[in-house]
């Protein structure tokens, strides 16, 4: 993938956006519609995986037909929102392994600190798609991409629904080597770390927790 952020302007990602945003959508709405976009986001993160061909029969004569080259894939949930964006992603590569990264933010130093960690062996071997729904500050994310790293993978990308432009700065700085996707690019952060105007919380608004 070359582009460093790909903003997937499709209509039908945008509707559905749009309908996630307001504040009077209901979680069940709301968890169908994310369920729903992170597989059209999935498809534009899978567009460049690599490819190759084998010979098959079809009713009529043999051909050349083209399949997956084989690298497996590896589906890694930034805790708790990212399993929001799982599930749907996970619908449309049902044989990925799954890993998952918790990180929650010291209140004294203000740095993410690692509290799970449990992904797929030999990373270094697969294409690593991390998934969190919100890339606000991008130090959570910057922290769990690099956990990745140093578990030894090399093909990172990064998937998302809202993005803010902080969060995409602090992305690019850190690894500029890991392309982004997202439905949006929203204005700025709040003072309370929000993506305005963003959805508000984005755990919150799936599972139905304030
Ligand atoms: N996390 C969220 O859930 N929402 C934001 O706006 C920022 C971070």
């Amino acid at each position: 993938m070359t582009q460093h952020l790909n903003i997937v302007d499709h209509p039908l990602v945008q509707h559905k956006l749009t309908i996630m945003r307001e504040k009077s959508t209901s979680t069940a709405v709301f968890r169908q519609l994310l369920r729903e976009i992170s597989q059209l986001l999935a498809y534009e993160i899978t567009r460049e995986l690599p490819m190759t061909s084998k010979p098959i029969e079809t009713p009529v004569e043999e051909m050349d037909a083209p399949v997956l080259a084989g690298k497996k894939l590896a589906l890694i949930s930034i805790l708790r929102a990212g399993n929001g964006l799982l599930d749907g992603v996970l619908e449309l590569i049902p044989s990925a392994r799954v890993g998952f990264v918790g990180l929650y933010r010291d209140e004294k130093t203000l740095q993410p600190v690692q509290y799970y960690y449990k992904v797929p062996m030999s990373l270094e071997d697969r294409v690593v798609i991390a998934v969190d729904p919100m890339l606000a500050t991008g130090n959570s994310s910057a922290a769990a991409v690099q956990l990745l790293k140093d578990s030894g993978a090399t093909d990172i990308r990064f998937l998302c629904l809202l993005a803010a432009p902080e969060g995409v700065a602090r992305m690019k700085e850190a690894h500029p080597d890991v392309p982004i996707v997202t439905a949006a690019l929203d204005k700025r952060l709040n003072d309370q770390g929000y993506i305005v105007p963003g959805l508000g919380d984005a755990g919150d608004r799936m599972f139905g927790t304030k």
